[in-house]
């Protein structure tokens, strides 16, 4: 651990702390926004990395997570996921950042906290289990009741009213993440759009907030319901892993047939009402959020928080992930006209 600042981080003590006194001056923001807040994130994996460090350039920030060896990385201005712009992001920008794995000690002067811990579906209850993000609620709350928390993990519908009325404050937000694995520093700066569910000046601070790290300010806004913002969250997984499944079906049959998949693929997206983009085929689609964002087996209920009665929506999504790879290596086996033994290495799905 380095004693002293390396690009991207502040001077450590030796008991592995870093006191706000010693951290570097913020910088100026580029775009003329000064908040210079403490800011807080909670958990330092692909969500909560990306979120620390584009707010770093103009805010004290301090991510907290559970995990010893990521907090070390992160202190030594070490990137916690694999993405190579990441580290160089961390290597060549002065960041105000710091971690820690004590969050009552960081939520104490925090003015915003926001909270990237994991939200795993559970096809046994069908249910997300939001019991990391309900136990970072509970302590900061606890500490500091009047940090603004900002839920950016993925949650059902209905998980925010019900902690706003659980733990009886109106300072919880759901701001839903839409970066991509892969390009978690690019579309953090440079996102599609900023959802921010509260319908409040806070849910409009909490945009402006992240709208003020990015590269651009024209970044489209839209405040909407809590419900809403979980709701949009949730349908723009499900639809982004129909299209994947669609192009893959496409693929599937082109290859029964002997068509030319990429043509096929290219004259369907040539109508502007389906576009050119997002529809390169694959085994299935995988990464951790389209699968268990759109595990609806049985019904979209499954999502919807304590839904009492079910949903007549009903989607069936087709990954077939195992199913097509085995299609493939027997079409390829079968064109080649051998037999024997196939090994195969590196296969990949389709991501968000
Ligand atoms: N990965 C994506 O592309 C993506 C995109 C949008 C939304 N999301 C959502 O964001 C959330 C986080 O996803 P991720 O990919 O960043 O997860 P991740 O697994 O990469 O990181 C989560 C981090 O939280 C830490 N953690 C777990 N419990 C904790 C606790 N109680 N206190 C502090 N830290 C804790 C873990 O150690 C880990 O470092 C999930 O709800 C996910 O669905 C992910």
């Amino acid at each position: 651990m380095p004693s002293i600042a390396s690009p991207g981080v502040c001077s450590v003590a030796p008991d592995g702390t870093v006191p706000f006194g010693a951290r570097p001056a913020a910088p100026q923001s580029p775009t003329g926004y000064d908040g210079g807040m403490n800011v807080v994130v909670v958990g330092a994996g692909y969500v909560g990395l990306a979120n620390a460090v584009i707010l770093a350039r103009q805010h004290e920030v301090t991510v907290v997570d559970i995990d010893q060896t990521k907090v070390d990385r992160m202190n030594a201005a070490q990137s916690t996921v694999a993405e190579a712009e990441l580290q160089a992001y961390l290597d060549t920008t002065n960041l105000n950042l710091r971690a820690t794995r004590n969050l009552p000690d960081a939520v104490r002067t925090a003015h915003w906290t926001l909270i990237a811990t994991p939200t795993d579906y559970n096809p046994a209850t069908n249910y997300f289990d939001t019991t990391t993000v309900e136990q970072c609620i509970a302590q900061t709350l606890t500490t500091n009741g009047s940090s603004m928390i900002v839920v950016r993990s993925t949650v059902p519908v209905g998980f925010t009213n019900t902690m706003k009325e659980k733990y009886d404050t109106p300072n919880i937000l759901f701001v839903p993440e839409f970066l991509r694995e892969g390009h978690t520093l690019n579309d953090s700066l440079d996102p599609s759009r900023v959802i921010a569910g509260g319908n409040t000046d806070q849910a409009q601070a909490a945009a402006d907030l992240l709208v003020s790290a990015c590269e651009e300010q024209d970044v489209p806004v839209l405040l909407t319901g809590a419900r809403e913002a979980e709701a949009i969250k949730l349908f723009a997984n499900s639809y982004l892993a129909l299209r994947v499944a669609y192009f893959n079906e496409i693929d599937t049959y082109a290859i029964s047939e002997g068509l030319d998949a990429r043509s096929s693929i290219e004259g369907i997206g040539l109508d502007p009402r389906i576009g050119n983009h997002y529809n390169n085929p694959s085994f299935g689609y995988g990464g951790y959020c389209l699968p268990k964002d759109t595990d609806l087996s049985d019904t979209i209920a499954g999502i919807c928080l304590q839904q009492s009665t079910p949903h007549p929506l009903n989607v069936s999504l087709l990954n077939h992930a195992g199913d097509r790879l085995c299609q493939h290596i027997r079409h390829q086996v079968g064109a080649k006209g051998h037999d024997g033994r196939w090994a195969a290495w590196g296969s990949s799905a389709n991501e968000s």
